[in-house]
This record gives C-alpha cells, structure tokens and sequence, in this order.
C-alpha cells in the first residue's frame, strides 16, 4: 500500500477552515499531543500549628479559565439583567459580565443592530466569525439574505431590531452548550423587554425553543402566533426559518415568504 501524501500547509488549513477552526484561540500554539512534564512532588505542607489564621494561598487561575459556577452564573445573569434600565445599561452590564466562558473565546459582545424604536425585533441564535469580527448581527451570508427577506416585507434595518440569544460566538461555530443559552437568555429577555416591539420574530429552532419555551422542532412551530410576554406586557410573537438554513435548504423559502406575509399583515394592522 502507497502510503498518503502529507498535505501541504495550503490543504491542512483548509481542511480547519472546512472543520469551522477559523480564529486562533491563544498568542502560543500548543502541542496537545507532547507528552506532559512531569509534575514535581507538591511540597510538604506547613504545620498548622505555624499559622493557624492563615488560610492556604490559592492556586494562580489564569484570567480566561476564570468562569461561574454554572447556577450562580444564571442567578447572576438574572440578577444583572433585571437591573439595567436602559439598553445602553443593558450593554455596558453584558460587557463586564464575566459568567460566560463564550466572552473569552469570542472577540467581542455581539449586542445588536438596527433601530430600537422599530416595531418588530428579529433574534438569531449567535454570532458567526463575520459577526465577531464586525461586532454587529447576521452581517455575514445569511445576513446578507436575512435583509433580503425583510426587505420583501418592506423593512431594512432603520425599521427593524435585530439581536441574538447569545451574544458571543461559540468559538469554531459550535452550537452553543444548553448551560451558555441558560445564562444568556436573562439578558435576551430583557432586551427584548427594553425594546419593547409589537413582533418578535424567533429565527430557527434553537432562538424559538429558547425564548418561546417549546420543545418543538421549527417544521412544526414556525408560521404559528403565539403571546410573548416581556415582563411588562405581552407581545405576539411566531417563530420562521433561520436564514442559514434557508442557504442549505432553498425549498423553504416559500414557507418562509408565507411567514414574512403574516408577519408584515400583523404589522400593518
Ligand atoms: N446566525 C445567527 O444566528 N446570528 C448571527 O448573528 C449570524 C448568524
């Protein structure tokens, strides 16, 4: 048997980018497969009786392996998410929130676009590596065709709100763990309370089942309306395809045409 070739620098980083390995995670490479160093004896421990008031010193944590204990993050979330009155707040508040491992990876928060005044509010899933690099939402190909559907409807992003549950992108695109939808939904919820629209429009299954409590798959909820409540009223809300699956499934896109019919008669009423 003719062994493989070994592939050049040009196929081995094409074949990461196809993985969705897109962005470094660290200055320094590191080669998981060296063996490790051994690790010295740990030291013989002090006497108590030396200093019995003084509690051990704790290990060094480096900054980025600093996370929450997954319930106290969710409590936090809550808690600060609950307290911001404005969406300037809001955003300042998810910028020092540090109970999210997703913050550390991502280069930035992604918070939202287009015009909070708007009527009606579309939420994603989270960012991709074009949203991480430009800071802003669904800016990258099913951006691009996310605008082209509301612009059938008549809306661009001067007469829509746009965000996602999560507002850090999972490294490599991964699909965010249920534990980082836990502790950023406080912050979706209140965003959306603070933008106060008339419609919100849950884009793909993991949006629509983590804000609209269901555990239905998006064949069977989309086009359908139900009542969302802010905290502060109650809003209608329907759930349609994500633009990304739209890109892989084109046939969809004439349920998502009778969606976005439904959702500009329910604007224009
Ligand atoms: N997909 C999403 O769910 N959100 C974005 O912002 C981009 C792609």
């Amino acid at each position: 048997m003719t062994p493989e070739p070994t592939p050049t620098l040009q196929q081995l980083l094409a074949f990461y980018l196809e993985a969705g390995v897109d962005c470094a995670l660290g200055d320094e490479p590191i080669n998981r497969l060296e063996e490790p160093e051994p690790v010295p004896a740990p030291a013989a421990p002090r006497p108590a009786a030396l200093n019995p008031l003084r509690p051990p010193p704790m290990p060094a944590v480096p900054r980025s392996e600093i996370t929450i204990a997954p319930d106290a993050a969710i409590a936090s979330a809550r808690e600060a998410a609950r307290t911001a009155p404005t969406l300037e707040a809001l955003r300042t508040l998810m910028e020092t929130f540090d109970g999210c491992a997703l913050k550390h990876t991502a280069t930035r928060l992604v918070f939202a676009d287009g015009n909070p005044q708007a009527r009606v509010m579309f939420v994603g899933e989270a960012p991709g590596r074009d949203e991480d690099i430009e800071g802003l939402p669904f800016v990258g190909r099913s951006g691009k065709l996310l605008d082209r559907m509301i612009a059938a409807i008549g809306l661009d992003r001067s007469k829509a709100y746009i965000a996602n549950v999560i507002p850090w992108r999972p490294p490599g695109n991964r699909t965010p763990t249920p534990q980082e939808t836990q502790v950023c939904l406080p912050f979706i919820q209140r965003h959306i309370e603070l933008v106060n629209p008339d419609v919100l429009v849950t884009l793909g299954n993991p949006s629509t089942q983590a804000l609209l409590g269901t555990r239905e798959g998006i064949m069977r909820t989309r086009g359908k309306w139900i009542d969302y409540d802010t905290g502060a009223r109650t809003i209608r809300a329907v759930a349609t395809f994500h633009p990304a699956y739209l890109l892989r499934s084109p046939s969809y896109k004439r349920l998502s045409w009778q969606d976005l019919r439904a959702i500009a008669k329910v604007l224009a009423s």
